[in-house]
């Protein structure tokens, strides 16, 4: 027990708070009690520079085991020749990637920030847009990648990465069609799957690895494992230049107490109930997107195949912004989001990303995505006269019904 009285009483808070939320943030989850204990091991203790057999400090046995294990559960799970399970974030494995294949000012194609893309796929305020010279790709005007357009770009741009993957594309991704416009094009194709991760792992997303020179993820979204990150890829030479790359090119000690969480996740998301969590998770955000289809909401590309949808707030005259502040205000947390040619700034921003991983493991059902969807709607249509406090009681009751469990069978 932390004696910490400060502290304690904060993480208390936290606590109380996740469990009185109907929590939609897309990259967010719910890991195991197992997970959580790994990070608060004595592996939090250890200084482990270097890879497995390899350190820069003595006293490492146990370390070399876990970080093994580690890489072998994860090379099982994802069915990939070469695993590192180093990066912090899924941030520094991206910018790993980079340095290992290209030089700073070389020229990448991704999709843009205000298109579904992440920041550290090239945007201005990113260290990837400061070093490198990124291009984008968008989604055309019904929310979809079109794959035409990018080969168009990418033979006018010839750039030396092509990046896949995305925090806010609600399709499924070709990365077959990728690959060959990379083939046509002299690109490596980097697949950063750090949203969508649990679907590949449960066989529900098309397979990156097959088709991309290197595959990024983050463990802690749809894989319900630790916040961090992993890197994989099928070809040696590439491999090891990434390997190089993490240590001692972007990062120090790993975080071993992380590592031991990480092999655990992978365990727990190599199995039955895991494949049949991930298909909960897409039928949920399915289900949802019609419900709140059929309640009047505009929803980018007219639904989902994965994990999360973006909602079009225009008709409903709300900016994103003001939208999650008052779904918050009733304990319902979402993202604000930027939608295709959106007319505000990302602060604002016109849309909301919904995601349904972390309702879908406490049990949440297509049942409860229907009562989810009033809640939105009657929230947001009529805001003027809410009574929040109300409305905040009648969320933290229902959701209290499902707990957030400490075990997954
Ligand atoms: C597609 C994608 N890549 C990378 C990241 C970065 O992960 P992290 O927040 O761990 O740095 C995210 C996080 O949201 C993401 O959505």
């Amino acid at each position: 027990m932390i004696k910490d009285k400060q502290v304690l009483s904060l993480i208390n808070k936290e606590r109380a708070r996740q469990f009185e939320t109907i929590n939609l943030i897309a990259s967010e989850n719910y890991s195991s009690i197992d997970v959580r204990e790994a990070e608060s091991s004595f592996f939090i203790n250890k200084y482990a520079e270097g890879y497995p057999h390899k350190r820069y400090y003595s006293g490492c046995e146990y370390v070399d085991d876990i970080e093994d294990l580690a890489i072998e559960r994860c090379k099982e799970l994802f069915n990939v020749k070469f695993a590192n399970v180093q990066p912090h974030s899924g941030s520094q494995a991206n910018m790993a990637v980079y340095f290992a294949l290209i030089k700073p000012k070389d020229k990448v194609l991704s999709l843009g920030l205000d298109n579904g893309g992440h920041l550290t796929h090239g945007s201005e305020v990113n260290f990837s847009g400061q070093l490198f010279n990124f291009s984008h790709y968008t989604v055309n005007e019904n929310g979809v990648l079109d794959y035409e357009q990018i080969l168009s770009i990418a033979r006018r741009v010839k750039p030396k990465i092509i990046v896949a993957g995305y925090s806010a594309y609600p399709r499924n991704i070709d990365f077959k069609k990728f690959r060959e416009i990379a083939d046509l094009t002299g690109a490596y194709l980097l697949s950063d799957i750090s949203h969508i991760s649990g679907l590949v792992a449960s066989k529900l997303h098309p397979d990156p690895f097959k088709y991309s020179h290197v595959v990024t993820s983050t463990t802690h979204k749809t894989l319900r494992g630790p916040r961090g990150a992993i890197i994989m890829s099928n070809d040696s030479s590439i491999f090891e230049s990434v390997q190089k790359s993490v240590f001692p090119g972007v990062q120090g000690g790993p975080l071993v107490n992380v590592i031991a969480s990480k092999a655990i996740a992978f365990r727990e998301s190599n199995s039955d109930s895991f494949r049949k969590y991930s298909e909960n998770i897409i039928s949920n955000a399915r289900y949802l997107a019609d419900a709140l289809i059929a309640r009047g909401f505009s929803v980018v590309s007219s639904g989902t195949d994965n994990h999360l949808f973006v909602l079009d707030l225009s008709n409903f005259n709300i900016t994103g912004k003001d939208a999650q502040n008052l779904l918050e205000s009733c304990n319902i947390n979402v993202s604000k989001s930027l939608i295709p040619n959106d007319k505000n700034k990302p602060w604002i921003a016109s849309g909301i990303r919904l995601g349904t991983p972390a309702v879908t493991s406490r049990g949440l059902g297509i049942k409860e995505m229907e009562i989810i969807a009033d809640f939105i709607y009657s929230i947001i249509n009529s805001r003027k006269n809410i009574n929040t406090q109300k409305v905040s009681k009648e969320v933290i009751n229902f959701i209290k019904q499902f707990p957030i469990l400490d075990h997954y069978e």
